[in-house]
């Protein structure tokens, strides 16, 4: 990884990608997004503060575990005047959206049990696939290949 002197201020966006791991391109994104910025030199380039780097990091991690951009956005813009966030805030959000990763998990735990059924088959239905349907996965079903909800046995 390249070492970025300790003098050095601000970043280039290539400095910032090479230190991140993001790519330029998702950096742009970002920006384009609201979840980073940068000030522009007389030659119309990008220069991002040090921080900025923690703050990629911070977007990268929750991404990674699949907290949407906006949620991202939304936590970041919480921050007292959109500081680059500490270690507790990232313990503290983290932990707030533990229950939704928990859900998402639960979730796909479901698809992939009945992931069998839609090998093959195609339709996409919104009535009877989960895989089309998720959120609808125990309504009712009348035909086709479905989700088993579970009924307490007869007898
Ligand atoms: S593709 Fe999922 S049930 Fe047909």
């Amino acid at each position: 990884m390249p070492q970025i002197h300790e003098k050095i201020h601000e970043l280039t966006v290539g400095q910032l990608a090479a230190r991140s791991g993001a790519a330029v391109s998702a950096l742009h994104f970002y920006e384009a997004k609201g979840l980073i910025s940068s000030r522009r030199t007389a030659g119309n380039q990008r220069r991002y503060t040090r921080d900025t780097l923690r703050r990629v990091a911070f977007i990268r991690a929750a991404q990674r575990v699949g907290i949407p951009l906006a949620t991202i956005r939304e936590a970041l813009a919480e921050l007292p005047e959109e500081r680059t966030p500490t270690r507790d805030d990232w313990a503290r959000l983290s932990e707030a959206w533990r229950s939704e990763l928990d859900q998402r998990i639960k979730q796909l735990n479901r698809l992939r049990d009945h992931l069998t059924d839609c090998i093959g088959c195609g339709c996409l239905s919104l009535d009877t696939c989960v895989l089309s349907n998720p959120d609808d996965a125990f309504g009712e079903r009348l035909a086709g290949s479905r989700l088993l909800v579970e009924r307490p046995k007869a007898g």
